[in-house]
């Protein structure tokens, strides 16, 4: 009897982590990692993967040096900004779910559950790899701006560039592989990830381990 109730508790328990609306990152890691010069050396884009999932330390680390409060004062990021104003948002793809990535409280707000790495692109290597990340900018965040429309999407993509090449480095780092794209189905993803119009991806980052 003991051992069912066990096992039920165990079972309650894994359900109820599984289907969190929220999931709390573990504090990143702010120090370490490969010597700058080094990672920069060995920046660059592959697209071979390893079938293999990371760990939430990991994620929360990717997460904070690619788009994590560095500054928790002003909740300035690890990548600048124009005129200051958060932008840029990043959603997570892997195997249990889509995720929006919330810089400010270092969680993570399930968007939908379930694998969905292969709706990111056509390349079989998308749903091999541990994590997609989608780069997406709100517009609707400048309506009270007087900046050319034009003018802030080009900092949508600048903004993009920043956290792209943050993720890049920390990928080096870790000796994983990355490769960022520009092709996917924005239509489709869209509707998945439950984005209005004024909210763009601008790129998909596929990162994981080394086959
Ligand atoms: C804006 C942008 C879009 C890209 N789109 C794709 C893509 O759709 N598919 C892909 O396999 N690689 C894509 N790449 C990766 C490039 O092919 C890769 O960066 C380039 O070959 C240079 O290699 P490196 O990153 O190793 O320096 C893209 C890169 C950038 C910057």
């Amino acid at each position: 009897m003991r051992k069912v109730l066990i096992s039920a508790l165990i079972l309650v328990i894994f359900a109820s982590c599984s289907l969190a609306e929220t999931i709390k990152l573990p504090e990143p890691n702010k120090t370490g990692g490969m010597p700058l010069y080094d990672a920069v050396t060995n920046r660059h884009s592959s697209r071979e993967f390893a079938d293999t999932a990371i760990t939430l330390q990991e994620l929360s680390d990717l997460l904070y040096i690619t788009a994590g409060v560095n500054r928790p004062e002003s909740g300035l990021r690890t990548y600048p900004v124009a005129m200051g104003l958060q932008d840029t948002f990043i959603y997570v793809f892997n195997y249990e779910g889509v995720y929006k990535y919330d810089a400010l409280t270092h969680s993570l707000e399930l968007i939908a559950s379930g694998d969905h790495r292969n709706e990111t692109g056509k390349q079989d290597f998308v749903s091999k790899a541990a994590v997609n990340l989608a780069y997406v900018h709100d517009m609707s965040l400048w309506k009270d701006s007087k900046a050319p429309k034009e003018l802030i999407a080009s900092w949508g993509f600048a903004h993009t560039g920043a956290a792209m090449q943050n993720a890049y480095l920390f990928a080096a780092s870790k000796g994983w592989n990355a490769v960022v794209r520009g092709s996917f189905d924005s239509e489709k993803l869209s509707q998945l990830m439950k984005l209005n119009e004024d909210q763009q991806i601008k790129l998909i980052h596929t990162i994981g381990l080394r086959p």
